[in-house]
């Protein structure tokens, strides 16, 4: 057992643009975060994980990076964030910063050079290349549609975005370009931050010669994801980043990877690879669509048993060779409590059923903003109240494509990735206290029943309950590092497991539905042994030949006894 502070942590996620605004421009911002820095202390997280808030068109909301060196104005200044910084690690909070590698933006320096000419020093910085016949030169398609090449008329040639057009893709290959990110990230680890989240990591090197993907139908575009992910050249790069850069200062790390199963995770995080702590696999974010990356827009019903054999499988695999990062919703993705919960009914119990889940797993838990009360989805009715840049370009395309409009929107109620991010909801004034000026994004509706304030009044609700669950995590080591079994894998309803170190056992035990399913008492098991932990519901039954019944989203945490 290997003991490190990031594994104890606990993480908190702030999409900086929607957590306060303290000065009414209607945009959240640093000083918003520092105002709110009892309430993370009070929730009892240890760690801050902060969205982008470099210098940034805002294109993707600060992905599109255009200094890393600067805050972006509607965020504060480097002041604001000096401050923060000083203050949390004053608390005892540690920050961990969002750096976006594999792309800037295209109004960053660097790519005004490099487009200038094809023979500017940083020509080289981006992926440039000729069309071949008049057409892009190969047939990738980008995360965001469409294909992942741009032309621009003042070379006459392409360059290649793997993302929005407005984030043009770095060339890992320039060395020098290297040296100028590997100083960016030693400049930052200088001022003191104390992590960071590398976004789109798996996708910084691409396959040699940037060959077409397989395409039997002959379509103009095609998802070309292994060409450009978790290649060799990445780990290379991880490798000397880590030895150059990050070693010394010993920071918490994350890469974002999608399309990776755990026996490649350890490739980055293997406690022999000297690359990366942890990384945000995605296998479990595609249960309910019909295939990955931008197949994520076609829904499919998702299954507990697929779940449960995805998670599990994670668990397993890295346990004792690598560390897991759980999450179950972020920016990125819909709302957890409306997707794997009941946003209706039962929408604080499942809430505290999820949490349960995050929070009794091995790895270190990563809480996305609004989790903690509950906060769900959003339909907005037009898509003008939309604003991520992925929506939009869903919409346009399939619009272009002569597709039914509410099949587009139903789409975009249950993937936008807008659905994380409306304001957070503090109270029940207008714009649920997130903004006295206009919010850049409109608040879900339902925030004059959803609410910290409220929360904070009701002994019952979501956030009283993550503070419970965090205080116990935190003290129990078997919940931290003991090992995970899967109990009942078929079972539809139930997801059931227990944590074992040393002589200590924990037992979990999770209904994901809303009906009432039972179950016994696992082998080992009896419920004189069992002491209760934590549980979501005021009383719990069984039979007296020691049946479980549980009721709609029960979560039990037992301790055995001996
Ligand atoms: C990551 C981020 C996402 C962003 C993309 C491009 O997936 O989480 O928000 O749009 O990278 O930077």
């Amino acid at each position: 057992m290997h003991i490190v502070w990031w594994k104890e942590s606990v993480v908190y996620q702030i999409y900086p643009i929607s957590f306060k605004d303290s000065d009414g421009d209607g945009h959240g911002d640093l000083q918003g975060i520092y105002e709110k820095l009892d309430y993370l202390t009070d929730l009892g997280i240890d760690v801050i994980w902060i969205c982008p808030i470099y210098e940034s068109p805002g294109y993707d909301n600060g992905y599109d990076i255009s200094d890393y060196y600067a805050i972006m104005r509607k965020f504060g200044t480097m002041d604001d964030f000096d401050r923060l910084l000083e203050e949390a690690h004053r608390r005892g909070l540690k920050i961990m910063m969002d750096l976006v590698l594999n792309h800037t933006s295209d109004e960053h320096a660097w790519f005004a050079e490099s487009r200038s000419s094809k023979v500017n020093p940083k020509r080289d910085y981006y992926i440039w290349r000729s069309g071949k016949n008049g057409q892009v030169p190969n047939n990738w398609e980008s995360y965001f549609g469409g294909s992942v090449w741009k032309h621009d008329p003042e070379t006459n040639e392409y360059y290649l975005h793997l993302y929005s057009e407005h984030q043009p893709d770095l060339n890992w290959n320039n060395a020098q370009m290297a040296e100028e990110m590997y100083g960016m990230v030693h400049w930052w680890l200088q001022k003191g931050v104390d992590g960071f989240r590398f976004d789109a990591v798996a996708h910084i090197a691409k396959a040699e010669g940037l060959p077409s993907a397989h395409n039997p139908d002959n379509l103009p575009v095609v998802p070309a994801y292994q060409l450009f992910s978790n290649l060799e050249q990445v780990h290379s790069i991880l490798n000397k980043l880590n030895d150059m850069i990050l070693k010394p200062y010993g920071p918490m790390t994350v890469g974002e990877t999608s399309g990776l199963g755990p026996e490649q995770a350890l490739a980055y995080i293997g406690t022999d690879r000297n690359e990366l702590n942890m990384v945000f696999q995605f296998e479990h974010m595609f249960v309910d669509a019909k295939s990955s990356g931008i197949g994520k827009w076609n829904y499919r019903e998702w299954k507990l048993t697929e779940l449960k054999e995805i998670m599990s499988r994670w668990q397993t695999v890295l346990h004792g060779r690598g560390w897991n990062a759980n999450y179950m919703g972020n920016h990125d993705q819909p709302r957890p409590v409306s997707r794997f919960g009941d946003d209706g009914r039962y929408r604080v119990r499942s809430a505290q059923m999820l949490a349960t889940w995050m929070l009794t797993l091995e790895g270190t838990p990563y809480i996305y903003q609004g989790e903690e009360i509950g906060m769900t989805n959003v339909a907005f009715p037009n898509i003008d109240q939309y604003r991520d840049i992925e929506t939009m370009n869903y919409y346009r395309h399939y619009i272009a494509q002569g597709r039914d409009k509410n099949d587009i929107m139903e789409a975009i109620w249950k993937k936008s990735r807008d659905n994380a991010r409306t304001p957070m909801q503090w109270d029940d004034t207008e714009h649920a206290g997130f903004t006295e000026g206009q919010p850049w994004i409109q608040v879900n509706d339902n925030y004059t029943e959803i609410n910290v304030a409220a929360a904070e009044n009701d002994p019952g609700s979501v956030l009283h309950y993550y503070r419970k669950l965090i205080a116990i995590r935190k003290k129990s080591k078997v919940l931290i590092y003991g090992e995970y079994e899967l109990l009942l894998p078929d079972d539809p309803d139930i997801y059931a497991y227990t944590r074992t170190l040393g002589d200590e056992k924990m037992l979990i035990i999770l209904n994901f539905r809303g009906n009432e399913p039972e179950m016994h008492w696992p082998e080992g098991w009896t419920e004189n042994q069992a002491k209760l932990v934590i549980g979501n519901v005021k009383r719990r039954y069984s039979t007296d030949e020691g049946t479980i019944l549980l009721q709609p989203y029960e979560a039990r945490v037992y301790m055995m006894q001996s």
